[in-house]
């Protein structure tokens, strides 16, 4: 989604600005922009299109303020073009302001300003906020900026500058995260700190209907009534090499092949393998609530969804409490029970999903303790959450959500084994689980590197405009995932399903050729998934089956074969994810796809 950086320095803002647009490049959008406080002028240049396009229209002029912000755009009010590209600037042309967010209430304020002589160049909301600050703007900036927003309803994270104040930048959150970096004699302003990274580590976070005030050597933080608030500076571990590619060609790819590192990287610490179970730090001060819990809840989005639904199959079994996995853009519209033991997990890679915070917040307004996974730190959802877990996975950059899900998945499997120890689960069991957790790693490297022959079936994809996924039980959610990644970086239509769902209705799609990628793992439903697998091949379907290593039953049933390791059968959501997200890559590869960028998305969706 948008990206916001800003910076209040002693060094030219252009290449700054430049470079921390480059590194939010991740989040998708449409279009660009910059605003630099000049001398005599308030320099802007904004444009459809890609970083590296602004940055060559850039480089023909001679511009060296030193204040100044930049903005990416995925535009929701308004196409993708030069005009309704950010910077926004005021009536006079001497405030310029970025916005993330949505203003809801953005087109009474526009009539009434129109009424009152203002002339609008965009379609857009934000261009409405900058005029309504220019109309109360009497030299003071933060103040104009509080009184305004006194009168927007709707989500907002900001970053404006004013031509008669060159020595700052005014920032705001309501909903749009805002992130303040304390370099050397410099100061930011982002939407994430990604942007400003190289330049320092030392951040503050503005919490929803805060200002900051940003100069060169001093950072004020403010609600917008004017009250001081001190803020507590943390430092971010943040390496500048976990936002490279380090020599793969996509983030994807990059994140996929991180997975042995980063599953090992969510248990690490954490398991306590003499006594079969498991130790999360940060659930510390609610442990008691989680022994007592009575029903979990998970709410996510997207593929955090899928890993909620894996969540759902280990806890139901492994601990024996009921488990519901909401999609939380609808959790938050209906009227969600919540009783005395029911426990909220909300699951989200970013922390900054909106439909995952209001479904957090509607679970606390209703007293449900509310526990988040993530992986941001810092992140809203992080702060917001009574308590919680971190992936540990590192930045994700690619728009497809990868490690991400193994990460997930390796805490849920802790969590239901924590619960689990309480219940029905014996030390010996757990001691088990945690071997066979233990072991993930280097069986998802195996899986890696037979990398080759996962790349040969890709072709099989290009014959055929749809694709089915099939699975069953604590596989299941991983066919749901695998077609997700297909469509959303190759735009190849696929749906996933339970395998024996398929006769319901999607059996009515199969033709001869179409790709139906089954995963036959060898667990209870074993036999059952095999008989899916001849009713896929009856109709000349092309079945290109996940199955376990040594297994001999499948061959002459599918046309392709994938083989992974054995292991626990609530584990092997871990290995079977790892052939599919391959899978995708390489169909993306060879349809010359924008892999790290899919069209129309975003990697933190921060609207409705
Ligand atoms: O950051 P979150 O985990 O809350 O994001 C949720 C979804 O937007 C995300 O998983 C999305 O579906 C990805 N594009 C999937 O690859």
């Amino acid at each position: 989604m948008c990206g916001i950086i800003g910076v209040v320095g002693h060094r030219k803002a252009i290449p700054i600005l430049l470079e921390g647009l480059k590194r939010m490049e991740y989040r998708g959008y449409d279009s660009a922009g910059i605003a630099v406080i000049e001398p005599d002028e308030l320099y802007v240049k904004k444009q459809a299109g890609k970083i590296a396009d602004l940055a060559k229209s850039l480089a023909r002029n001679n511009v060296n303020g030193t204040v100044g912000i930049g903005h990416t755009r995925w535009a929701t009010h308004g196409i993708p073009n030069d005009i309704n590209a950010h910077p926004h600037i005021d009536g006079l042309g001497k405030i310029a302001l970025i916005h993330n967010g949505i203003i809801e209430n953005y087109s009474k304020i526009r009539q009434e300003l129109q009424k009152r002589g203002h002339e609008f160049l965009s379609e857009t909301d934000t261009e409405t906020l900058v005029h309504l600050i220019g109309e109360l703007y009497d030299g003071n900036l933060e103040k104009a900026v509080q009184e305004a927003l006194h009168h927007i309803r709707g989500t907002y994270g900001l970053a404006i500058i004013a031509q008669n104040e060159p020595d700052k930048i005014v920032a705001a959150r309501m909903g749009s995260p805002i992130v303040i970096g304390l370099g050397e004699n410099e100061n930011f302003v982002a939407s994430d700190m990604a942007a400003f990274v190289s330049h320092t580590r030392d951040v503050t976070f503005l919490d929803d209907g805060e200002i900051a005030v940003v100069k060169q050597d001093s950072v004020q933080h403010k609600t917008l009534e004017n009250r001081i608030i001190n803020k507590k500076i943390e430092r971010v571990l943040f390496d500048i090499g976990q936002i490279e590619k380090s020599g793969y060609p996509h983030f994807m790819l990059k994140e996929i092949h991180e997975q042995p590192r980063t599953v090992e990287d969510a248990f690490r610490g954490r398991l306590m393998p003499e006594d079969g179970t498991v130790k999360l730090g940060g659930l510390h001060k609610v442990l008691d609530q989680i022994y007592d819990m009575k029903r979990l809840i998970l709410v996510a989005c997207g593929t955090s969804w899928h890993a909620g639904i894996v969540g759902e199959y280990m806890i139901e079994e492994m601990a024996g409490i009921p488990v519901e996995v909401e999609y939380a853009s609808e959790f938050r519209y209906r009227n969600p029970i919540i009783e005395d033991g029911t426990v909220v997990l909300a699951i989200s890679q970013s922390g900054e999903t909106i439909d995952t915070l209001a479904a957090i917040r509607e679970a606390k307004r209703r007293g449900a303790l509310v526990l988040g996974l993530c992986n941001v730190v810092g992140s809203t959802i992080a702060r917001e959450t009574d308590a919680g877990i971190y992936l540990h996975a590192g930045p994700e950059i690619g728009v497809a959500s990868t490690k991400a899900f193994t990460s997930q998945i390796t805490i849920l499997s802790m969590l239901a084994l924590l619960k689990g120890r309480r219940r029905r689960i014996s030390s010996e069991k757990g001691q088990v689980f945690i071997k066979h957790l233990n072991a993930i790693p280097e069986k998802i490297q195996s899986i890696l590197d037979n990398e080759k022959q996962i790349k040969e079936l890709a072709p099989l994809f290009n014959e055929h405009p749809n694709a089915l996924y099939l699975g069953r039980g604590v596989n299941f959610p991983v066919a749901l995932e695998g077609a997700l990644k297909l469509k959303e970086i190759s735009y190849v239509h696929a749906e996933g399903y339970p395998a024996a769902e398929m006769k319901h209705g999607p059996i009515a799609l199969i033709e001869p050729g179409m790709p139906v990628v089954v995963i036959a793992i060898q667990d209870g439903t074993y036999e059952k998934i095999l008989s899916n697998i001849e009713e896929v091949r009856a109709r000349k379907g092309l079945v290109i089956a996940i199955v376990n290593e040594g297994d001999t039953d499948i061959m002459g049933r599918a046309n392709h074969i994938i083989t992974i390791p054995k292991t626990h059968h609530m584990l092997t959501p871990l290995l079977t994810a790892v052939p599919l997200q391959l899978l995708a890559y390489y169909v993306a590869v060879l349809k010359g796809c924008n892999i790290d960028q899919p069209r129309n998305l975003a990697k933190s969706v921060t609207v409705e």
